[in-house]
């Protein structure tokens, strides 16, 4: 038997990030006419203030393209040295092709294999992940890793349950090869029986069904079971967040920061008492102005605590990732 080559295994890093922050600043009095709510009462269940909505003209090619070559020039990478991107989105209005291979043309990254991945809020810390696999098994030099969102265009805004929460944005990692580890082992999962527990519906089909039947044209827009998934979220990520440390053999008292996935501030409050951080822990709240952006919170969140000089380069942040699926994703990264 001839062997194949082997490669050397060998750790990767984050060196680079990137954002872009939608344009359009959405306060909570413009949205609570049609749902009966208030400023108040959307402020104490979530902790927003106001969401991050991009305009009409700007499509999440456009922001995954701004995020992603910021995260380049910030790692003094060029496109062209890319070995892949992964795209995570539930927002692409295309069933094919993916977002990546758009966002892989318009960066001029010629020589990178480019797909979307769809796991929704827990998309983001997923890649990064698969990004690490790939630059530890020697497939690829460098990843370029994008969490985009226009969740503005698939939100009901007539629907009590959603239309106050999620929002638009982009975040971007580029990953290379290190020397020493620069992430902890990523801790991953699924419950794909409460899939409807967050889901865009109705599906394409019964949209083409319906439309035959009555002339009316629809949309798909997400719907979520929000106690279902506050008490999921609640119950098991302060586990899986041990589970990550633990596997990067850390405690919490060894990192810096804690950036969860911005999905609501008391979801956040819940999983900080369950893991009982020290006071030194910074706590990414990037929710109360930009909203639950799903993909892309955990980059954005992560630039906001950059910006503010809460956080530094080389600090330990411990990332988690929770959504539709229901699945979720955690893993503890150096800053770059
Ligand atoms: C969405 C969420 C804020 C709703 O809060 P809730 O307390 O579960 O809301 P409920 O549907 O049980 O309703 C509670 C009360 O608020 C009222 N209410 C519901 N939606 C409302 C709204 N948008 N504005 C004002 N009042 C509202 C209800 O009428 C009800 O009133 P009552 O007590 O007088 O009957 C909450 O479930 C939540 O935070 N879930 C987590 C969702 C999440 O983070 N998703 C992101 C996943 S990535």
């Amino acid at each position: 038997m001839t062997n194949i080559a082997a490669r050397p295994l060998r750790h990767s890093e984050i060196i680079g990030l990137g954002v872009h922050r939608a344009s359009r600043i959405v306060l909570n009095d413009e949205i609570v006419g049609p749902i009966d709510s208030s400023d108040q009462w959307i402020q104490e269940r979530t902790g927003i203030k106001q969401r991050t909505w991009a305009p009409a003209d700007i499509s999440i090619i456009d922001m995954a393209v701004d995020a992603g070559n910021k995260a380049l020039v910030h790692a003094g990478i060029s496109a062209e040295r890319l070995g892949t991107i992964i795209v995570s989105t539930i927002s692409h209005p295309y069933q094919t092709p993916s977002a990546a291979v758009l966002v892989q043309d318009r960066l001029g990254a010629r020589h990178a294999g480019a797909f979307d991945i769809s796991a929704a809020c827990a998309g983001f810390p997923y890649a990064v992940g698969l990004a690490n696999g790939l630059i530890s098994s020697g497939e690829s030099d460098y990843v370029l890793v994008i969490g985009v969102e226009k969740l503005s265009d698939w939100t009901d805004m007539s629907d009590r349950g959603t239309a106050f929460i999620f929002a638009d944005g982009a975040g971007a990692f580029l990953l290379g090869p290190s020397a020493v580890p620069g992430l902890g082992a990523t801790i991953w999962g699924a419950d794909g029986s409460e899939f409807e527990a967050i889901v865009m519906q109705p599906s394409l089909i019964e949209l083409r069904e319906h439309f035959k039947q009555t002339g009316e044209l629809q949309f798909p827009k997400l719907r979520m079971q929000g106690q279902k998934v506050f008490k999921w979220a609640v119950g098991g990520m302060v586990e899986v967040c041990h589970r990550a440390l633990e596997a990067a053999g850390l405690t919490p008292d060894d990192i810096q920061a804690f950036v969860p996935h911005q999905a609501n501030n008391r979801i956040t409050d819940a999983l900080v008492r369950g893991l009982k951080f020290p006071e030194s822990v910074v706590i990414a709240r990037d929710i109360i102005l930009t909203g639950n952006t799903s993909a892309a919170s955990i980059p954005l969140a992560l630039d906001t605590l950059l910006r503010e000089g809460q956080v530094k380069s080389g600090d330990l942040a411990l990332t988690v990732g929770f959504g539709a699926g229901l699945a979720y994703a955690a893993q503890v990264i150096r800053v770059p």
